[in-house]
């Protein structure tokens, strides 16, 4: 049976050991040599890593039921389309006014390339385009650091790559670093430098073609005017433009990336689907989880009357911060566990337009314009190019630049971004705004949280009773992964569960 199990990819093998344990959703056939039926099982909460729970389980003919809190499931996973409404823990009550078409994807919104979220997208057929997180004719604005207008990514490469590049030239030439380099070595590096920082056969930077024009190379008789008044190497440095050239490198934020075509809750849409409607209930707010000799109650609070719901297993997919502050029996440890993850606070606010003018105007057409004001980033539509309308993330800030937007009123915060975003973009910033929309997770009901911290990580000696059942409850979430903050963690972190659960009930 193990070793059936094992070819299965339900219970471990020498092989496996020594990589990531191969998910094979469960099947009812599973069933057929063991003599055992599928089990009960109640999913608490309806975010990404309850869906998947229930949708996986469900393969195999698992009776799940869903219990929402929330009026809509999806947890962060959070689109907000014109008529949709929240009220944040302040009061704070909005009503988003973008018109058709038009979304602001007020949580996850870029999926990377090697994310199993892709597999859900193909196997559920969500629809995806590609997401533009870098783009060369964004912006860069320090304000702190002295710069008076925006510089465009392209240039401020070509300035940081140049002088870096003319720094360690002339440093080798100097026999700075003979003692780490053979004389090939040299040549060889050399040779980098010259393309890589544009700067000739003198080994000096003077600028380039690759800052930009003033005026664009186009037809015979007019050959471009490249950008002019090239900053010093000490002004580039001291405008603080190369700290955000790093950000592409990195392993989950590097191009190309992807999003659903007209929103990221297209996923948990067809998650729900999948699942099926009658199996989730939505405005159900667990009050009390109760693991038993033989199986587990859970009690909710729905429609002003208190439920109660038994099941062989129950799933604990919601936040740990909510779950941290709902009653159990699930012993010290796993309370211990919960309270020492950390929530974080994120904002983000949509803009709508009544035209494109960074596109027409800018010639932006998506990415990212990253700045020291207390926007943080500033997200042009990866979508619908050349279209009548648009909405630009005004802010997406973290921490307590996000929670400092918070405290102010809806209307408070669009005035702020606007005031921010026409520094960078000039008055058409504000001329052209048609409506608004914030959103913040720290603040959001039954949820109070973007993403949370877990010092030394998920596998860390505290977080043990989270990452095996207790008694007939198991845990999941982005939080139990090394991809938090992202669907990807949600994802597996419920397919582990899932595993866990189905090779019990099999055994
Ligand atoms: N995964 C989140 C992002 O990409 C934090 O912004």
């Amino acid at each position: 049976m193990l070793a059936t199990m094992g070819a299965l990819g339900l219970a471990p093998t020498a092989e496996a050991a020594s990589r990531e344990p191969v998910f094979r959703a469960p099947r009812t056939g599973d069933f057929t040599l063991t003599g055992r039926g599928a089990a009960s099982v109640v999913i608490v909460g309806g975010g990404i890593a309850g869906l998947t729970a229930a949708y996986e389980l469900g393969k195999a003919g698992y009776d799940c039921t869903v219990l929402e809190a929330r009026d809509r499931t999806g947890g962060r996973n959070f689109t907000v389309r014109g008529g949709d409404s929240s009220v944040d823990v302040y009061g704070n009550r909005q009503t988003a006014r973008f018109g058709d078409g038009q979304y602001l994807n007020a949580g996850p919104a870029r999926i990377p390339q090697w994310m199993v979220t892709l597999d859900y997208c193909r196997e559920l057929g969500v629809p995806i385009e590609v997401f533009t997180n870098t783009n060369a004719n964004a912006y860069l604005f320090n304000e702190k650091a002295g710069m008076t207008a925006p510089v465009r990514y392209r240039t401020a490469k070509a300035d940081v790559y140049g002088y870096v590049s003319e720094l360690l030239a002339k440093a080798t030439g100097k026999g700075a670093l003979d003692t780490e380099l053979t004389a090939e070595d040299r040549e060889r590096l050399l040779e980098f430098l010259r393309s890589f920082g544009d700067i000739g056969a003198e080994l000096s930077y003077g600028g380039s073609e690759r800052r930009g024009y003033r005026v664009d190379p186009a037809a015979a008789g007019t050959p471009g005017v490249e950008l002019g008044s090239v900053p010093t190497a000490s002004e580039v440095f001291a405008s603080g433009v190369g700290r955000y050239f790093s950000f592409e490198f990195g392993y989950d934020q590097a191009m190309l990336m992807f999003q659903p075509v007209g929103g990221m809750d297209r996923i948990p849409a067809a998650l729900t689907r999948a699942v099926g409607e009658r199996r989730i209930q939505t405005g159900a707010v667990v009050r009390d989880i109760t693991d038993k000799a033989r199986g587990v109650t859970v009690t909710y609070r729905s429609d002003g009357r208190t439920r109660t719901l038994d099941a062989d297993y129950c799933v604990a997919a919601l936040p740990p911060n909510i779950l941290a502050t709902t009653a159990h029996n699930l012993g010290a440890g796993v309370q211990s566990a919960l309270e020492a993850c950390t929530p974080s606070s994120a904002g983000k606010i949509g803009l709508e337009y009544r035209n494109r003018w960074w596109e027409t105007d800018h010639r932006i057409y998506g990415g990212i314009t990253e700045t020291d004001l207390d926007l943080a980033h500033v997200w042009y539509p990866s979508h619908g190019h050349h279209g009548r309308r648009g909405v630009i993330v005004g802010y997406y800030n973290t921490g307590a630049q996000a929670d400092a937007y918070a405290r102010l009123t809806p209307s408070g915060r669009e005035a702020r971004a606007v005031a921010q975003g026409v520094k960078i973009h000039g008055e058409k910033y504000r001329s052209e705004l048609v409506s608004s929309f914030s959103h913040h997770w720290r603040q959001t009901p039954y949820l109070e949280a973007s993403w949370h911290s877990l010092a030394g990580g998920p596998d860390a000696p505290v977080f043990d009773p989270l990452n095996k059942p207790t008694g007939h409850v198991y845990f999941a979430g982005d939080y139990l992964s090394y991809a938090d903050a992202w669907q990807h963690g949600a994802f597996t972190s419920a397919r582990r569960a899932v595993m866990a659960l189905h090779t019990r009930v099999l055994a």
